[in-house]
């Protein structure tokens, strides 16, 4: 049991999610080594158990989910710091000690398994989507984390969009949540062309990249000229970007690393006024978590899927 120095708080954590990074540092294969014995997982909620001296922003019984980056408050993105589940014990615990300042409130219509999606993907989704607005299109890549919630923000936003993905199943839960056309990435590979002609010859404003080195090519084949690719992803191997092409567009590429605690703080204030809830694929309660893993690694989810602690 943690116990809270000054400035911190002892969060019981009720509920945490899953996301692509998890399961490469899982199996071994993330970028950074990560020392044995460290508890995973970046992204969690829970509730206030006690607090340490000189606590201000949050009282006993407050509802409070992590931020992915415990130290990027405000501003621009400078450094990456410690994370959860590499430099420092992450969310999959019964109880954690973190400072005051690396939580935010859950939004009140949210239950805790749904607040646990927020932290990276519904972040970076609403930090990919930032810059577009009514009028405006969109694509999408795939029903994972980040394209879902990227889909559900532009959608309140007023902005049309589209999305790839591999089956019709998804498809037609794409199409639930509001994208007005799906193009599958599996039957269609030169799929950037066909998003150009679904938009009348044009393109789409803005590209959420997930794909990376195998869909960058098809991305800039999507994109209007003068359009944004927000670069978030680099699920798919491939052969990367062709300089060129990319040049002739008149594109804009910008990386995506998450946000910062004030954009967390303002996709929240987006969250509550548009009573958004993030999409769930399945709950495994806190004993199941190697089959929540397992149920990861397969194609075959829809959105988030979280642990019930
Ligand atoms: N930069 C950042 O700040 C940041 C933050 C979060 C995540 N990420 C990265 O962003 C990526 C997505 O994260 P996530 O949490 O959303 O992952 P996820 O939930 O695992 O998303 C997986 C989905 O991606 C789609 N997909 C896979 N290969 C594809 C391809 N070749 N073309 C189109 N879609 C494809 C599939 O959709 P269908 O099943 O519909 O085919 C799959 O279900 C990962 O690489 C992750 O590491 C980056």
């Amino acid at each position: 049991m943690p116990i809270p120095s000054a400035g911190e708080l002892l969060v019981r954590v009720k509920a945490s999610s899953l996301n692509a990074r998890d399961l490469l540092i899982a199996n071994g294969r993330y970028s950074t080594a990560v020392p044995p014995g460290r508890i995973p997982l970046s992204d969690g909620a829970g509730i206030v158990e006690a607090v340490g001296d000189g606590v201000s922003r949050f009282r006993v019984g407050d509802r409070v989910v992590g931020t992915f980056h415990p130290a990027w408050l405000y501003g621009p993105f400078r450094e990456w710091g410690e994370l959860y589940g590499v430099q420092r014990d992450g969310w999959l615990t019964d109880y954690i000690a973190v400072d005051e300042q690396s939580v935010v409130a859950v939004p009140e219509h949210l239950s805790y398994e749904e607040a646990a999606t927020l932290p990276c993907a519904a972040l970076t989704a609403w930090s990919a989507v930032s810059g577009v607005g009514a009028g405006d299109s969109l694509l999408v890549q795939g029903s994972g984390g980040v394209s879902v919630f990227a889909l559900q923000f532009a959608r309140v936003a007023g902005v049309s969009v589209l999305a790839t993905t591999s089956s019709a199943e998804k498809a037609r839960r794409l199409r639930a949540l509001g994208a007005c056309d799906i193009v599958d990435y599996v039957s269609t590979p030169e799929w950037g062309a066909r998003v150009r002609a679904l938009t009348g010859g044009r393109g789409t404003d803005l590209v959420v990249e997930i794909g990376g080195a195998g869909t960058i090519s098809q991305s800039i084949a999507a994109v209007a000229d003068g359009g944004l690719i927000s670069l978030v992803g680099n699920l798919a191997s491939g052969g990367g970007m062709d300089l060129t092409q990319f040049f002739r567009r008149g594109a804009t590429l910008r990386t995506i690393t998450v946000g910062s605690r004030s954009d967390f703080e303002q996709m929240n204030r987006v969250i509550s006024r548009h009573r958004l809830r993030p999409v769930v694929d399945r709950v495994f309660p806190f004993n199941e978590t190697p089959d929540a893993f397992s149920h990861f690694e397969k194609g075959s989810r829809f959105g988030k899927v979280v642990i019930s602690h």
